[in-house]
């Protein structure tokens, strides 16, 4: 009875480690007992921290099934070696499946290392590691999107605002003068969320202008301060604003409430996510769209194959791409469909 209560407890995202040592001296190899350590780039990305309250509940409620379960999530703050020290810690403390969020997708190396020697999965998620890593032991496994997927659609996102309203056009010169709000550098969802966005609105007839670009790493207060950047330079010639994510489209729109645009001066912003602030900007009108990034699918699909893993069951119902990978689809938000996003997982 008293284990029980402990491990209620324990069934939350920031379970101290102290409970998890407890954990450790029990028998991890019986497949009743999902232990799930996750390590974080950083949680204090929007995003990922809906992604994983969701995971966590999604955990607990398999715990309620009769298999006893506990989430432990380390935060490591943008620095890769924290996250190596906090991914060998949550194996010293027993956890017997790893969920890696990668700080640096291209250095996981030291992190598979470790999983192997101790023959605990890894499920990566979110940011991906390249293909050769990944075939570097058969226990690693992927869920996340297709970043192409999300570029198109906020491509066609784009080009529906601009067909239905000419008044997007203010100078009425024929073209959009744009500028884009990047993610990190060397992220999977940037470069591609870019690439592909600005080729659809190109392929579908669309003339462009790109006037500037700031990289804001997926941030709402980088991108206020490149936004004022871009502003200054170019005063009331943005006419559209592609953001990698919701948060940088929020800086963007953070930046014209500052200066104190009208409304018929701002341009039309769109993002990619639907985070609950990126949704509620959907229903105000102040973002024209946004694509959503499936969190509670993704969530969903982590816990099923965490459990999996760990149980030697069910692992023939997943469908895997290419042996390894799950990706789920994104889908296309605006004040029309919105409904269906806002009561998602509700
Ligand atoms: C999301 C971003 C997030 C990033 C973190 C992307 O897929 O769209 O909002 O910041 O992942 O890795
Ligand atoms: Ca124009």
């Amino acid at each position: 009875m008293r284990r029980k209560r402990i491990w209620a407890a324990g069934i939350t995202s920031c379970m101290s480690i102290l409970l998890f040592c407890t954990c450790a001296e029990q028998d991890m190899s019986a497949p009743d007992r999902l232990y799930v350590g996750v390590a974080c780039y950083n949680q204090g990305d929007t995003f990922l921290s809906e992604m994983l309250d969701i995971f966590s509940e999604q955990v607990q409620e398999m715990g309620s099934h009769g298999t006893e379960t506990a989430v432990a999530v380390r935060d490591a703050v943008g620095s890769q070696r924290t996250q190596n020290d906090q991914v060998k810690e949550l194996i010293n403390a027993g956890c017997n499946v790893l969920c890696v969020n990668l700080v640096d997708r291209a250095d996981p190396s030291e992190i598979i290392d470790l999983a192997r020697e101790n023959d605990v999965p890894i499920i990566f998620f979110n940011r991906e590691p390249v293909a050769e890593d990944m075939m570097q032991w058969d226990k690693l496994y992927y869920v996340g999107a297709d970043a192409q997927q999300s570029g198109v659609m906020q491509g066609e996102l784009a080009v529906d605002v601009i067909r239905a309203d000419s008044r997007v056009d203010r100078n009425n010169d024929g073209k959009i003068q744009y500028v884009v709000l990047e993610g990190e550098a060397g992220h999977q969802d940037a470069i591609i969320r870019t690439e592909t966005a600005v080729d659809t609105l190109r392929s579908n007839g669309i003339q462009l202008e790109k006037l500037s670009y700031g990289i804001a790493n997926w941030n709402r207060a980088q991108a206020q301060n490149r936004m004022l950047q871009m502003i200054s330079e170019h005063q009331n010639n943005i006419e559209l604003v592609l953001a990698n994510n919701d948060d940088m489209a929020l800086g963007a729109m953070d930046a014209y409430e500052k200066l104190n645009y009208t409304e018929s001066a701002r341009p039309v912003f769109l993002g990619i996510d639907g985070t609950d602030v990126g949704l509620q900007a959907v229903e105000d009108s102040e973002m024209a769209g946004t694509v959503y990034n499936d969190k509670e699918g993704q969530a969903e699909a982590m816990a099923e194959l965490a459990a999996a893993l760990v149980s030697g069951e069910g692992m023939e119902k997943i469908n895997f791409q290419n042996g390894k990978y799950i990706y789920l689809p994104y889908s296309k938000v605006t004040r029309e469909n919105i409904d269906m996003f806002t009561n998602r997982g509700k």
